[in-house]
């Protein structure tokens, strides 16, 4: 059941072959993704050989094959993991009841809408990504930048296999529009804000992997416990995609304070002016940073109160990341505190769950920031990187475009105004950043402003040539 059929045109454990309607209509987008990926995909590196993973099957033991690749032709395809057998809801008003096999004809736009959001970000990065491959740092990190652009591009299959298999025509002209949106357009933007944001800097692909593909792994978790078993089926498998992407991320930031501190050593200071003359990124700014994409992805949460997540988690569709841990899986009559700009609220838990889940996620949040704390503090310094207060820069939810400060404090409006770029990147900090991102495409060599990962990938030394440009 778990091993992946490579003999076909899409590699599958669904047993496409056996569908042939789906089958052919699958079939039928496939060429429309590949000229996607050739138009939207990272540039000019079709012909490039790279050292990329491909599932080979969905079990612990062996899910990934490594190889050289030209990225046009890695096999993307529909891999679910394994059925639980008599998998039951979890959570909500029908929980005990068994897990639904097919869609709800009541929820059917619901659960669609929940796909096509989805289903938008992941196309949405590889697009905001494209560009990067031009100033990478290393090999080893454009590997790595191909190998999260690859697995994106597969997440756009996972959902595209779900809106074909259950959703009939709306599902296939939804799969259609998935390919139409893009990153920043002016007309035909991707859904959520986040994922229309440039990425054309390397520190901002590090936070961008560590923040936003770590919203995603909570959407995912969440989406896991849906009692529409295919979808949570999907997004099992997903997530073991995932965390190599929050890997690059928590890595590529740790990088970049190791190679500061480096740097402060060196020069016996940590004066910004003085690391930037040094070609370094001075940890101020590497902190406005990590404010920026931090508040962006904060908002890919949704309102604090909301009733469609309420209606959601009741009717079984989204539950809570690790539902497991929680004790009341239903959440009639449980109430919280959710605080506001007009003070704090009593709210059923029911509808403050987006708040419940952005909690979570800000503590995942911290665990990078306490290592790479701990590098500063053993180098002796004062400095600690921190996470901004989840109310500052916020456009969605109670404290949309509220003036507050990262330390969550209300500000007047001109303060704020007139402070904004003490706490994320000006301009004059992008075109430093930017000035830092030349190509370095030697086997083992690194950019001045990062130093090198602990080790290669799998097992091979990092002066492997991970990417061999044509
Ligand atoms: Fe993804
Ligand atoms: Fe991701």
């Amino acid at each position: 059941m778990s091993a992946v059929n490579y003999s076909e045109k899409i590699p599958n454990n669904v047993n496409l072959a056996n569908d042939r309607t789906l089958q052919r209509a699958l079939e039928h987008w496939q060429p429309h993704f590949l000229q996607w990926w050739h138009e939207m995909g990272p540039t000019d590196f079709e012909r490039a050989d790279v050292y990329l993973r491909t599932a080979v099957s969905v079990d612990a033991q062996g899910w990934a094959t490594y190889g050289a690749v030209h990225m046009p032709d890695y096999r993307w395809g529909i891999f679910l993991a394994d059925a639980v057998p008599d998998r039951k809801i979890g959570f909500g008003d029908r929980m005990g009841e068994p897990a639904w096999q097919q869609v709800p004809g009541e929820y059917r736009s619901t659960l669609r809408r929940l796909l096509v959001t989805q289903g938008d970000t992941e196309p949405a990065s590889v697009e905001q990504q494209r560009l990067l491959g031009h100033s990478c740092p290393s090999l080893y990190d454009l590997r790595n930048l191909f190998q999260v652009n690859v697995e994106e591009g597969r997440h756009l299959w996972a959902m595209v296999y779900l809106l074909h298999a259950y959703f009939g025509r709306d599902g296939r002209e939804e799969a259609e529009e998935l390919l139409a949106r893009h990153s920043g357009d002016a007309d035909k933007p991707r859904i959520l804000t986040t994922f229309n944001e440039p990425i054309l800097d390397w520190l901002s692909f590090y936070c961008f992997t560590y923040f936003t593909d770590r919203d995603g792994k909570y959407q995912l978790k969440s989406l896991a416990e849906s009692a529409f078993d295919p979808l949570s089926r999907t997004c099992r498998f997903m997530l073991t995609e995932e965390a190599h992407h929050m890997f690059v991320g928590e890595t590529g930031i740790g990088r970049v304070v190791k190679r500061t501190l480096e740097a402060m050593k060196e020069l016996g200071t940590g004066d910004p002016a003085r690391l930037r003359e040094h070609g370094a990124v001075d940890l101020a700014t590497l902190q406005k940073y990590l404010n920026f994409w931090c508040s962006s992805s904060l908002d890919l949460f949704g309102s604090e109160i909301s009733s469609n997540s309420a209606a959601n988690f009741a009717n079984g569709l989204k539950g809570r990341p690790d539902e497991d841990q929680y004790e009341d899986h239903v959440l009639r009559g449980a109430s919280m505190k959710v605080a506001t700009p007009e003070g704090e609220q009593e709210v059923p838990v029911l509808n403050a769950l987006n708040e419940v889940m952005r909690e979570s996620y800000l503590k995942d949040c911290e665990i990078g920031l306490k290592r790479w704390n701990r590098t500063i503090e053993r180098a002796g310094h004062e400095f600690r990187l921190s996470l901004p207060s989840a109310r500052f820069r916020r456009a969605i939810g109670a404290w949309a475009g509220q003036p507050v400060d990262p330390l969550g404090k209300l500000l007047p409006e001109e303060e704020y105004s007139r402070r904004l770029h003490e706490w994320i990147p000006s301009q004059q900090d992008r075109d430093y950043v930017k000035s830092l991102m030349r190509r370095v495409a030697e086997p083992g060599k690194m950019a001045s402003w990062i130093a090198p990962p602990e080790r290669g990938i799998n097992n091979l030394p990092l002066e492997y040539e991970y990417v061999r440009l044509s």
